[in-house]
Parts: C-alpha cells; sequence; structure tokens
C-alpha cells in the first residue's frame, strides 16, 4: 500500500558536502589579534611582526582560541543535569516533562535563562544551539537572555503535541503563528549572531500535522531545523509506531520535508548505511554528542560514518543528558567514544570538532570557527599553567585537562560578553 505522504521533491545542497576538516591549526606563539572596532578580525600574527601603533590588551600569558560551538543541549534542563540515567524514554518521562513544564511559568523560565547564560559563558561557548521548552514566552526569553549578553545563540521553540504532558503539547494551530512572532522578533537580529531553529523534539512527540507545519515553516523562511533521532533503540520503535509509514527512522523526516541540507540531526547513532548515504545526498548535518550517549547509555556514534561520507559534525553537549556544559569536556568523551570503536582521535581533531566544526555544520564557516582575518572575533582568552607552553601541550590540556585551562575572558563579534566589563 502507499504511504500516506509523499516525499517531497529533494532539496538542491546548497554545499558540496565537505570531507571532514582534517586538523590544519596554526598556532602562533606571542601574537597579536587585531580586531576592527565593529568586530571583525582584521589579522593574527606574531606580534614581533605587526605594524599596528595603537592600543593593546595585553592579555599574556593566555592563549587565544576560537569561541565554542556546542550544537546540541537544552536551555529547560539546566537544572536538572545529572539527573539523567536511561532508557531515555523513561527519563524524559520521569525528569525532562515534569521539569520542562515549569517554564510555564515566566519567573522560572528567567531564573534559569541566567543560569544558563553563566554556565555558556564559564564554558566558553559563544555559539550554543539550543532547545527550549514548548513555551513561547520561554522561548522568548531565552533570545532575550541571548541578546543581553551578546552572546551568539540558535534557539528553536520545541514542538511536541503527543505522548507528552498536557502541559507541554502546543499543537501546530497555535505553534505556528508563535513560531512566526519569535522568528521575525529573532532571527537575523544583532547582526546575526540570533538565529531562529525550527525544533521538533523528535518523531514520537509530533504529529503528522505538526511536522508538515514544521517543514512548511522552515522551508518558507529557509531557516534550519533540529531534531533527534536514533538515539536509543526503543526511541525508533517508538517513532515508527507513530508513523508506520516510514521505512526506517530517517524516511519519516524524508518523507514529510524534515531531511535538507539545513537539518542538524543530534545523535545519530542506531543508523543503517542506507540512512547514513540518504543523509549524506541530503547534505543535511550531525550533531555527536557522546557524553550524553554514554550518561543515557544510548550507545557510541561510529564518526567514520558521516566523515567518510562528507557529512558535516559537530559537537554537542546535550545538557541535561550530558553531564557538563564545557565543550572540552565533550572533547575528552568524544576520544573516548571514539577509542571504544578503536579509533584514536587527535587533540587538534577534537578541538577543530568543538570550533570550526560546529561553524561548518551550521553554515556559519565564513563567520566563526576560526581566528582568520575576515571572521566575526568570537574567541576566548584561556589560560593555561605556566609549564604548558608548546602547541601540543596546549591542545592536550584544552582537551583532556579541562581543569587546569580556566576560561578567563570570552568575547563575541569583538565585544567582551564576560566577565562582563
Ligand atoms: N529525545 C527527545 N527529547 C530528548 C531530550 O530531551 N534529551 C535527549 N537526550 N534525547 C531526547
Ligand atoms: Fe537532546
Amino acid at each position: 500500500s502507499r504511504p500516506p505522504v509523499s516525499r517531497p521533491p529533494a532539496r538542491p545542497s546548497t554545499l558540496p558536502p565537505r570531507p571532514a576538516e582534517r586538523a590544519r591549526l596554526r598556532y602562533i606563539d606571542d601574537a597579536i589579534l587585531l580586531v576592527a572596532p565593529e568586530g571583525h578580525i582584521v589579522s593574527a600574527e606574531p606580534a614581533a611582526l605587526t605594524s599596528f601603533r595603537g592600543p593593546i590588551l595585553d592579555l599574556r600569558p593566555a592563549v587565544l582560541i576560537p569561541g565554542f560551538v556546542d550544537a546540541h543541549l537544552h536551555f529547560p534542563q539546566t537544572r536538572i543535569t545529572g539527573s539523567a540515567s536511561g532508557p531515555l524514554l523513561e527519563w524524559l518521562d520521569r525528569s525532562v516533562f515534569p521539569e520542562e513544564a515549569r517554564f510555564h511559568d515566566p519567573a522560572y523560565a528567567a531564573a534559569v535563562a541566567d543560569d544558563f547564560i553563566r554556565r555558556l559563558l564559564l564554558a566558553g561557548t559563544t555559539t550554543s544551539v539550543a532547545f527550549s521548552s514548548a513555551h513561547p514566552t520561554a522561548t522568548d526569553q531565552l533570545f532575550d537572555a541571548l541578546h543581553r549578553t551578546g552572546l551568539r545563540g540558535v534557539a528553536g521553540l520545541t514542538l511536541m503535541d503527543q505522548n507528552c504532558p498536557e502541559a507541554l503539547r502546543l499543537g501546530h494551530r497555535e505553534a505556528v503563528p508563535a513560531m512566526r512572532d519569535l522568528i521575525q522578533k529573532w532571527h537575523g537580529k544583532d547582526e546575526g549572531r540570533l538565529r531562529f531553529v525550527i525544533t521538533p523534539r523528535f518523531a514520537p512527540s509530533c504529529s503528522r500535522a505538526l511536522l508538515e507545519a514544521a517543514a512548511d515553516l522552515a522551508d518558507e523562511h529557509q531557516l534550519f531545523i533540529q531534531t533527534h533521532i536514533a538515539e536509543q533503540p526503543a526511541e525508533a520503535e517508538a517513532a515508527l509506531r507513530a508513523c508506520p509509514w516510514g521505512t526506517d527512522y530517517l524516511d519519516i523526516y524524508d518523507r514529510l520535508g524534515l531531511l535538507g541540507p539545513r537539518t542538524l540531526f543530534a545523535h545519530a547513532i542506531h543508523l543503517s548505511d542506507r540512512e547514513w548515504d540518504r543523509i549524506a545526498e541530503a547534505g543535511a548535518r550531525v550533531a555527536h554528542c557522546p557524553d550524553s550517549n554514554f550518561f543515557l547509555g544510548s550507545g557510541r556514534m561510529a564518526l567514520d560514518e558521516p566523515r567518510r561520507r562528507g557529512i558535516p559534525v559537530a559537537l554537542g553537549s546535550d545538557i541535561g543528558a550530558g553531564r557538563s556544559f564545557d565543550m572540552r569536556r565533550a572533547m575528552s568523551h568524544a576520544f573516548d567514544n571514539a577509542l571504544c570503536l578503536g579509533n584514536r582521535l587527535s587533540p587538534a581533531e577534537l578541538f577543530t570538532l568543538a570550533t570550526l566544526g560546529g561553524a561548518e555544520a551550521l553554515d556559519l564557516a565564513d563567520h566563526i570557527g576560526t581566528l582568520e582575518a575576515g571572521k566575526e572575533a568570537d574567541f576566548l582568552a584561556v589560560r593555561c599553567p605556566d609549564h604548558i607552553t608548546t602547541e601540543a601541550e596546549i591542545l592536550a590540556q584544552l582537551a583532556f585537562a579541562s581543569e587546569e585551562s580556566r576560561v578567563l575572558r570570552v568575547y563575541v563579534r569583538g565585544a567582551q560578553v564576560h566577565p562582563i566589563p
């Protein structure tokens, strides 16, 4: 029998998928990072060679690095970090949904938004890609908090209208106008630092009408879409129970128009070769969340699958199933994850995943992700112990000894956002 939905025409991929960035880092000892007043990097060069004669802020002996990109986390799970225990679907019912329901209260959402921002800043995350709760007001508050702080952020109203408590249910008739308001108010604001992302929670919690409305709105505004896929086998079973016409988990998103060159899938652990091939063909991206995958017992994503297909891979903390906002911890967990599968990732590769990898997965690599001339100056000043002096030692500290490398200052588009100046 024919499926009740038809596959939309394949959207053209805007980017030729890039082969995984092989770490090609450049370390400059005693450098000057020259930033134009409006926030772009003019140059990064050895101090001895600079012809610049203006005022210089001397941050030595700190190391300047690009700000971290956390490509997947949940704002309303900030306060339940550490509560996760598998299986996923039971944890959602027991801990996540009751906590997210509290975001109905603007006072609660405002208090958690402050926590969320503070923890991003302490971790040196300059770009976050967040699920909000199912509440338009809380989502507005999240954007407002990013805006007031000056952080870069991609955030979306979490869509769900089934298999969830009544308090979190948001049908497409309410969700679409609420998203239109949020898009109008926030998408592209702050010189493009803020972006709205269409955010269906995952197939089990969304009706077909809601998923289709989400796809239409994304198409209309050319927005990124983020959702979860193939995190745990029971979740895939629930997805296919909800959408029995799907041939596999990815096919559900594909047929409803949610798979394209601006789709970012979190987890992507239990996928078939067909699904990986189709993700590559569609030009979609994945957010690798190794800490969450360990902590919830979800399994290990084989990084080789996206890499050999040229699928951009970003790194996500997946707060609150992950245990830390710190992308340096995520780097360390990505190492452990790969090691379990027989591969060793170098500190340089891990660092690239947490910076340029995130930028590429968001189509922001022309703007952020490195400290190259022309990019926006999103960077951190990080203090390593005095005995750490070489490039290799610094990278190893960042990836594997994060408590020894403190984030002293955070800049976004050239403006200091932490500590508040
Ligand atoms: N899948 C759907 N919702 C969630 C969530 O909040 N956390 C995780 N880890 N997986 C999900
Ligand atoms: Fe998640």
